[in-house]
């Protein structure tokens, strides 16, 4: 089991981690993150857990993973940034972990709109960003990351549909090695987002999604709906055709219709 020093050992970042609070079992780290944010908690705070009795993901779902195996933790943030903006950090935060995560094991992520990271087709991770506006500008945002590390054996409802680092590479990962790279890679992002702008995270986040051009579903309240991906928005949402009109979609679970092609 880690330690805030063992996790902090080689740590070179200045935001990221300045902070860490660890604990062997919590509620949801998101919810502890918040509450720290809503007193004051310096940006780059980190609470990270063993175990979540109550893990939470996106659209009232649940986050449920092993102890000891996996990681589940929450950055607090505070970008001076106006309001719309906010629904680009899904997107910093996906491209910063596939990267981190690529670096450590050489295995190739993709990120999945909005907040998705996949191998081999199947969920790594998952990423919860919860926040709160002040006027028209971000007052905080949580960044809650669950990835799948160790873990070899899922619950039956997640059977082809979850995957974790060990079954695809068919070995353990060093978690504190992991959790490192993912500070420097977060911090390193966020450096370069707020000094030339959140738009640039688009191109990076489209390049290692391969989503645009396919055939997808899109499914938001109940609601279904099909075409084809044109690009994203300037402000994150994704850009479909369907019968020759363009919607932006802010939020959805996509499932992706068509195969893909690979280039010779
Ligand atoms: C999703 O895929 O729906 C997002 C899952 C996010 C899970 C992480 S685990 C750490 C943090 N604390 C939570 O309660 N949720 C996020």
């Amino acid at each position: 089991m880690y330690t805030a020093q063992t996790l902090r050992q080689g740590l070179k970042t200045r935001r990221f981690g300045s902070k860490i609070y660890t604990f062997e079992t919590i509620d949801s780290t998101n919810s502890c993150a918040r509450a720290l944010a809503a007193c004051w908690a310096q940006e780059g705070t980190v609470i990270i857990a063993e175990h979540q009795t109550g893990g939470r993901g996106r659209m009232g779902r649940t986050w449920s993973a092993n102890p000891l195996e996996n990681l589940t933790f929450s950055v607090i943030l505070r970008p001076t940034a106006p309001a719309e903006e906010v629904n680009l950090l899904p997107l910093y935060v996906g491209v910063a972990v596939a990267d981190a995560v690529t670096r450590v094991t050489g295995l190739e992520v993709r990120c999945k709109w909005p907040n998705d990271l996949l191998i081999g087709g199947l969920k790594v991770a998952g990423i919860l960003l919860e926040g709160s506006l002040k006027e028209s500008s971000i007052d905080y945002v949580v960044i809650g990351i669950g990835l799948n590390v160790n873990q070899r054996t899922f619950p039956l409802e997640l059977a082809g549909k979850a995957t974790s680092l060990a079954l695809q590479s068919g070995h353990d990962y060093d978690r504190e090695e992991l959790f490192r790279e993912i500070m420097r890679s977060l911090e390193s992002r966020y450096r370069a987002m707020l000094k030339n702008g959140f738009g640039g995270i688009i191109p990076l986040w489209v390049e290692r999604s391969r989503i645009v051009g396919r055939r997808v579903s899109i499914s938001q309240n109940g609601t279904v709906l099909t075409g084809t991906v044109k690009g994203l928005s300037v402000h994150g949402g994704l850009i479909m055709e369907h019968d020759g009109v363009e919607q932006v979609l802010l939020a959805g679970d996509v499932s992706i219709l068509d195969t893909e092609q690979v280039a010779h």
